[in-house]
């Protein structure tokens, strides 16, 4: 709190004075809430420039291109950390001792085993249903299974609903994967850590025992880690908007899973790769760039733009680098894919439209092509960044529930008819 005030004329009215708060680093804010009483609403679709909350999670600087989550930069966590490390840290907010890291990664790996009960969910869906849909059901079904631990008044019961969902979401991801392709789900091995473990999920068989390249299982480590949280964004806010109704974590998750999976959030990086594939050359790369700057035309360039970076999103620089380290361990450094995408990334950067509107490469943009070469198909790629992201959504609900919170429910501007009488079918 400051004693900044915001004083606000409004003709025919008095003035009205809004107190400023202001964060550790960041726009200060206004608050607004005592408008209503002097009978107006903001009016802000798409929350532009709406703080929905306070927040001690993440950071996001979109000018500068700085990401911070609990004030650590995302590059030092991607190049000096590693994923699990990064959970604890966005659930408690400071890096774990040696102990504390050894005993948070020892709970993870004894839960991330599902009840039998849950494979038996997966044959009520068509082997062809897109594997983002079996999520939405199954981690949504989840709350039917610890009727035992879903008081969100009970900090104990928030910390295991947080550690389930951390161990189990992998597990649900790779099975999702395992059905949608006739092979057997493969059990978890604890033998392995957590992203050597997906993999050995998504790619093991019952015949074989499974042989995971550490430089791979970095990677998809890495991927998840980038992919760990993002301030409020799509997903994230509607986990906390299904939170504030009190609703269930595991139903508070499959709403943050429903909300990702659209092209203009975690949807994208499917969707990237298959812009690439439909540019499938390099000569044709140009005639996709002018689509993406024709208003006439919707086509848009799928992974760059973003509502907050309007600069270098910094988590794309990292999966920049770390394309290059997986294409190379795969010998796969002329992948035609790649070779597209660079070429685009230059003339996109170099192009007054993308120049004036600040149009960068997003996250989403190398995702696609380090999960490409994982051997992960496109219709996974959303999963993996749900995979990544429930930590992210977790911190953010518990968060919002431990604290002081009321239930969400925005105003609108209405501009329907007025008040009218009903009129009897004969007399219309
Ligand atoms: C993620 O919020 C987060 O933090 C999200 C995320 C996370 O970690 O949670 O970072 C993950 O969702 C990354 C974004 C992935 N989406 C895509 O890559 C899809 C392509 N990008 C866009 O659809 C768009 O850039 C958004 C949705 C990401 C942002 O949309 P905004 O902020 O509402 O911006 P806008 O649509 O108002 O665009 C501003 C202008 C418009 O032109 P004008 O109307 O001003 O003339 O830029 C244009 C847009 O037409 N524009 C693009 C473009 N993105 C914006 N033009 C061509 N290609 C694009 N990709």
């Amino acid at each position: 709190m400051t004693d900044k005030k915001a004083s606000l004329h409004i003709e025919g009215h008095e003035n009205v004075d809004f107190p400023i708060y202001e964060g550790t680093v960041g726009p200060d804010v206004i608050d607004v809430r005592s408008l209503t009483g002097k009978g107006f609403f903001t009016y802000d679709p798409g929350f532009v420039s709406t703080a929905a909350c306070e927040s001690k999670i993440t950071y996001i600087d979109g000018n500068q291109g700085i990401l911070l989550h609990r004030g650590y930069p995302i590059d030092q966590l991607a190049s000096e950390s590693d994923y699990l490390e990064t959970c604890y840290l966005l659930l408690n907010g400071e890096l774990p001792n040696k102990e504390q890291k050894e005993e948070f990664v020892e709970t993870i790996r004894y839960h991330t085993m599902v009840h039998d009960q849950i494979n038996n969910l997966f044959s009520g869906f068509r082997r062809d249903a897109h594997p983002m849909a079996i999520m939405c059901g199954v981690v949504g079904a989840l709350s039917a299974f610890y009727h035992d631990t879903l008081d969100i008044s009970d900090e104990r019961h928030r910390e295991i609903a947080a550690m389930r969902l951390i161990a189990k979401i992998p597990t649900l991801a790779a099975m999702s994967y395992k059905y949608s392709i006739g092979q057997p789900f493969i059990y978890p091995d604890n033998e392995l850590d957590y992203s050597a473990n997906f993999l050995h999920m998504m790619f093991g068989t019952p015949c074989e025992k499974s042989k995971i390249s550490p430089v791979l299982a970095k990677a998809m480590d890495r991927i998840f880690l980038l992919h760990a949280d993002h301030e409020q964004n799509a997903s994230t806010s509607t986990v906390r908007l299904t939170g504030s109704t009190g609703a269930n974590p595991y139903a508070c998750i499959a709403a943050g899973i429903a909300a990702l999976w659209g092209p203009s959030h975690g949807g994208a990086n499917e969707a990237v790769l298959e812009m690439l594939e439909e540019i499938g050359d390099e000569s044709r790369i140009d005639e996709f760039v002018n689509k993406a700057k024709d208003k006439s035309d919707p086509f848009r360039l799928m992974g760059f733009g973003h509502r907050v970076y309007k600069n270098f999103d910094p988590r794309a620089k990292v999966m920049k680098e770390t394309a290059d380290e997986v294409l190379k361990e795969l010998g796969l450094e002329d992948d035609p894919l790649l070779k597209i995408a660079k070429r685009l990334e230059q003339i996109a950067l170099e192009d007054p439209y993308f120049v004036e509107k600040k149009l960068y490469p997003n996250v989403d943009f190398y995702s696609g092509i380090i999960l490409k070469a994982l051997g992960i198909p496109t219709s996974m790629f959303t999963v993996i960044f749900a995979v990544g992201r429930t930590v992210g959504w977790i911190s953010h609900w518990n968060e919002m529930i431990s604290g002081d919170y009321r239930i969400g429910r925005p105003r609108q501007l209405y501009t329907g008819s007025p008040k009218r009488d009903f009129v009897k079918v004969e007399d219309r």
